[in-house]
């Protein structure tokens, strides 16, 4: 069978991460691409010499010219601009809007049936916006945030515990942004609630670090963000996606009525297949829970309503 084929835009930190990592476990050929000449060609070079010592057979080639993308099947979109210390997501929004919009016109053109995965921030405008710039059916465009979120999350519980991370199973949902919404009622260790296992103060901490679990990164870096969980994350949709798997992950999808929330993108556990998002999972939140989710969402309303106005005055 044919490998499937993947183009990652933007060979940046994310975007050369997320290459590395799909032809690692050879799970497509990889058609990587930036604005930036030589830059991506040059990567994917290095990371071709890296086969021979690390065994795998995946392509990946570099590329300034969307005509070398045609026919991917999935098309990650990390381009764009990273935060700085300081910066909050959304201090993104009007820079990133462009680039993202010039991508997807590009992409759309050469893949017409493709799946895109948005990465670039603030991550729920973006993939919004994409969806509505490529008219591609909601189910075909979602973004990535809620594994990196979760596994963050799972991973400061595994410290608290003193259990292996994979032991953890951690749920995150709403924007990407400080009003993200862990839920500890949902996340268990070795099938038991975290909330009869971490008292409630420092259950608290471990939410709080988990919304500036981003930042905490940003400010240790300075000059950029996170990119080794972030591209383990895209990864890991792109191996539902690839595989079929249909299992159950946290993503950035379309809401249309489910949890009460309509035409908006938020991070939700969805089921995950070839066909893109089969199905949102709704879990029964209480009123405590929906509130923190709604509050959420209504960030993330209020920047596409500003972004819906910008897009207008530019076009
Ligand atoms: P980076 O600066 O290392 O890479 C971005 C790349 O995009 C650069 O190589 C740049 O040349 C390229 N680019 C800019 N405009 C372009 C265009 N029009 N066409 C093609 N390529 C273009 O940044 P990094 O660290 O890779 O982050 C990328 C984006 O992903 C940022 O917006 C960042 O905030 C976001 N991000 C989102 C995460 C999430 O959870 N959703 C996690 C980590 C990063
Ligand atoms: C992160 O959460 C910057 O959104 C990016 O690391």
């Amino acid at each position: 069978m044919a490998r499937a084929r993947v183009t990652v835009v933007g060979a940046g930190f994310v975007g050369a991460a997320t290459a590395q990592r799909i032809v690692e476990k050879n799970l497509a050929d990889v058609v990587l691409t930036d604005i930036v000449e030589g830059m991506p060609q040059g990567k994917a070079l290095d990371i071709m010499e890296s086969a021979p010592v690390e065994g795998f057979d995946a392509k990946i080639s570099g590329t300034n010219d969307y005509k070398d993308t045609a026919g991917s099947d999935v098309i990650v979109i990390t381009a764009g601009l990273a935060r700085k210390p300081g910066m909050t997501r959304e201090d993104l929004i009007s820079k990133n809007a462009a680039i993202v919009s010039d991508v997807v016109d590009q992409v759309i053109k050469y893949s017409p049936q493709s799946i895109l995965v948005i990465v670039s921030n603030p991550l729920d405008i973006m993939t919004y916006l994409a969806q509505k710039r490529s008219g591609f059916p909601q189910r075909r465009v979602f973004g990535m945030a809620g594994v990196l979120d979760s596994a963050r999350m799972a991973y400061f519980i595994a410290e608290e515990l003193k259990v292996k991370p994979s032991e953890v199973n951690a749920v995150v949902l709403g924007g990407h942004g400080d009003l993200m919404v862990p839920v500890p009622r949902f996340c268990t260790v070795r099938g038991k609630s975290i909330t009869e296992q971490i008292p409630p103060a420092r259950l608290e901490a471990i939410n709080q670090r988990t919304r500036d679990g981003g930042a905490e990164i940003v400010k240790l870096l300075k000059t950029g963000s996170a990119y080794y969980a972030p591209s383990s994350s895209v990864v890991k949709m792109l191996e539902a996606i690839l595989n079929d798997r249909k299992t159950a992950l946290p993503v950035c999808a379309y809401l249309n009525g489910e949890y009460g929330l309509k035409d908006v993108y938020c991070g939700v556990p969805v089921i995950l297949g070839r066909s893109g998002v089969i199905q949102i999972v709704e879990l029964a939140l209480n009123e405590k829970e929906k509130e923190a989710l709604h509050a959420s969402v209504a960030g993330v309303k209020k920047s596409c309503r500003e972004l819906d106005s910008l897009m207008k005055q530019t076009a």
